[in-house]
């Protein structure tokens, strides 16, 4: 396969954080949408991003929770979204559609993790249905805000998606779950997602990226029990951070935030990146790199197809 992923020379790296990214940035008059922008990485994003000068709203499956995350940043607004509920997506894109206002950035952050066996909407896999199906609906319903504002959309995906790709022949684990392949499923259908809307939506102005933001203690991990997360050499027994690799909040939000607003990126989607670079494509057994199932063309079109169907939404039916 001939790819674009390789390595730009950035300048920045797994240490760099999303305000040194940001540093000379100016997005005064720009608006940024993060999913998720009240925990972990979306928090520092939405921070970030509002100290550069963004209005950043930020869809929140808790309202009350992310505007105590968030209060203080004057340039934030709050307003609800449950992606495991496409009545609830529905509701948020119409709110937003109706304000008039475009879109220049969507990060879709938003996300839950290796959580046990759950069951949403008509009986979907929870972690394919929040992470993928839902912000799938999200960015098809704000596609007029997106192609409004020549927009970039950046899928947070993982080093997880190395767990799995599509399970074409049981995507909603019918017959045998397990949570981190259910995870690494996800993780692939966020890269395909971008794959997909950068190859749609470049000839009208909207790139799409993926990135993996890195290995961060946050309340993703929330649904695994500490000696798990010991036996990973994630943590010793009394919760202290172990893995020398791990970054912080602030390091973790960088290549999300990088991706979203870099110049050095302008011209360019549809491509996976970690550590504010474009990634090489994985070597075999390697866990590094963007694995060649997650950015090929054809299982990406085949997942947009699948997606439309599940959801009942896809803003370029007419055009295809
Ligand atoms: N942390 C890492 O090491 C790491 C590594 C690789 C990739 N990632 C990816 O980075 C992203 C952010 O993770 P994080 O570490 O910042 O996790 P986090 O602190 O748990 O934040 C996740 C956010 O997603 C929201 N969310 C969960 N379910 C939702 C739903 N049904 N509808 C709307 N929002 C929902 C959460 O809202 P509530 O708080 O209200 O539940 C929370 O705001 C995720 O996509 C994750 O897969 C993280």
């Amino acid at each position: 396969m001939t790819t674009a992923q390789h390595k730009i020379g950035s300048g920045f790296g797994a240490r760099s954080t999303a305000d040194d990214v940001l540093d000379g940035v100016d997005l005064s008059g720009k608006l940024a949408v993060v999913t998720g922008g009240y925990s972990g990485l979306g928090l520092e994003t939405t921070r970030a991003l509002a100290r550069a000068g963004a209005r950043v709203v930020v869809p929140a499956r808790r309202p009350d929770a992310a505007r105590e995350a968030l209060a203080g940043i004057a340039e934030v607004e709050v307003d609800e979204l449950d992606l495991g509920d496409l009545e609830s997506v529905k509701g948020f894109a119409e709110r937003f559609l109706a304000s008039g206002r475009r879109i220049d950035i969507l990060i879709n952050n938003a996300g839950i993790m290796a959580c046990p066996e759950t069951r949403v909407g008509p009986g979907w896999e929870a972690q394919f249905a929040t992470n993928h199906l839902g912000h799938f609906a999200l960015t098809n319903r704000l596609w007029p805000a997106l192609v409004d504002g020549g927009a970039r959309v950046v899928s947070v995906s993982s080093t997880g998606h190395h767990n799995s790709a599509i399970r074409w022949d049981d995507p909603q684990f019918e017959h045998g779950y397990d949570k981190w392949a259910a995870y690494g499923q996800a993780k692939t259908a966020n890269v395909l997602l971008a794959v997909q809307l950068d190859a749609l939506g470049k000839d009208l102005g909207v790139r799409a990226f993926a990135l993996h933001p890195g290995g961060i203690l946050t309340p993703l991990q929330r649904h695994l029990t500490t000696e798990e997360m010991v036996g990973y050499g994630w943590i010793d027994a009394d919760g202290n951070p172990l893995n020398p690799s791990f970054k912080t909040p602030e390091q973790g939000a960088a290549t999300q935030v990088w991706a979203a607003t870099s110049v050095q990126l302008d011209g360019l989607g549809g491509l996976y990146c970690e550590d504010c670079e474009i990634a090489e494509l994985a070597a075999e057994g390697v866990r590094e790199g963007v694995r060649d199932y997650a950015v090929d063309p054809e299982q990406a079109a085949r997942l947009w197809t699948l997606s439309a169907e599940l959801t009942g939404v896809d803003a370029f039916a007419s055009t295809r």
